[in-house]
């Protein structure tokens, strides 16, 4: 996309897999084995799980489950038992059911197509392909979470990579990348252990050591400094709406605050008194504080976000004339209403309010 991709010496997989050559993982324990059975059990337990926590788990249920037929005819619970601790149980109780599917219907043995692999349980496009790549050496392209990562960079693919439109870009951009066909089965197996390697280290999510990687020159990312925003985040869902209207009393260069309710937003604050509907601030008013509305209007509210919700917040300006001191008495005798007090607009200012309210009072 844009970057050219031909312009560093030797393709973008010849690179990698000399790099995989001198600085990759060579020594884990199913690596060297074309074992179909021990690499398909290895991918399965490096899904969401890393690869010091996989180890000893691999080796004992290797121990105790040597083959495929040794697995599918043990009883499902010594299966999970030897997964405990790992997590994800289906992964499990998956790789138990694909056993038996295995001995049953191909006689032991793992199909060399990818298609028919994925139609395992437990077993996803980008598993299907590793394992056949590893076990078998066929040309297939991988695509699981580093790998996406490191090919949204490399190719620099923008949007969300859970997006289904930008997993079907990037599964493009994977299949373009693999070395030729007809190169030796070392290649490929070099190459997607690279690509993996390459996403496990030096292309981490955060601060990429992008100075050693085989792809620097061409990469989109590092061309562009845009390593630190691709891949991209998942969209946040759009935020609820929510609306209310606050009733700004205003009475000879004073203002009315109301005092709010300790618990919920702003609670403790002082802030302006509030309607749903400005249709009912007038009542609002003479009924609550004992004012008499003397003139109203509507001046230029605010936007206001909160983590979990947005906040549109009208604003009535109500020029009032002060309660009586009898409505007044009668307000503080009733034992619901918070306390309410009024004050010179520069001191309301900078009274314990809202940010929102502050903006509203200084706007004025
Ligand atoms: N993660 C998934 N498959 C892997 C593999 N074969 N080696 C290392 N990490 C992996």
């Amino acid at each position: 996309m844009g970057a050219d991709h031909g312009a560093s010496p030797g393709s973008a997989a010849a690179r990698l897999i000399a790099w995989h050559k001198r600085h990759g993982r060579h020594d884990l324990p199913w690596q060297g084995t074309h074992d179909a059975y021990r690499i398909w059990l290895s991918e399965v337990m490096l899904q969401q799980t890393q690869v010091s926590t996989v180890i000893p788990y691999y080796q004992r249920f290797l121990k105790r489950f040597p083959t495929v037929q040794a697995l599918a005819a043990a009883p499902l619970d010594a299966v999970l038992s030897l997964w405990s601790g790992l997590g994800y149980y289906s992964r499990g109780r998956n790789l138990h059911q694909a056993a038996g599917i295995l001995v049953e219907r191909h006689g032991g043995r793992m199909p060399h197509d990818p298609a028919l692999v994925q139609t395992l349980p437990g077993i996803g496009r980008s598993t299907a392909a590793a394992i056949c790549v590893f076990a078998h050496g066929g040309r297939h392209a991988i695509l699981d979470g580093n790998v996406k990562r490191v090919l949204a960079r490399y190719c620099g693919v923008r949007g969300y990579p859970g997006d289904s439109a930008v997993q079907e870009i990037l599964w493009r951009k994977a299949e373009a990348l693999l070395p030729p066909p007809g190169k030796s089965a070392r290649n490929i197996i070099s190459y997607t252990q690279g690509l993996m390697d390459l996403g496990a280290s030096l292309c981490a999510r955060r601060n990429p050591q992008c100075g050693q990687c085989p792809w620097r020159a061409d990469c989109v990312a590092r061309l562009r400094g845009l390593t630190g925003s691709l891949p991209e985040k998942k969209p946040r869902a759009a935020l609820p709406q929510r609306s209310t209207v606050m009733l700004l009393l205003r009475n000879a260069g004073d203002i009315l605050l109301e005092k709010r309710a300790a618990r919920g937003i702003w609670g403790g604050l002082w802030s302006l008194p509030e309607v749903e509907h400005a249709r009912e601030a007038r009542a609002a008013a003479a009924q609550r504080y004992g004012v008499r509305v003397l003139a109203a209007r509507t001046v230029p509210g605010i936007d206001h976000g909160f983590t979990h919700f947005k906040l549109r917040i009208e604003v009535m300006l109500l020029d009032v004339e002060r309660p009586t001191r009898a409505a007044r008495r009668a307000r503080t005798a009733a034992a619901a209403s918070p306390p309410v007090a009024w004050l010179p607009l520069a001191e309301a200012v900078t009274a314990g309010i809202p940010a929102p309210v502050r903006r509203i009072l200084v706007s004025i």
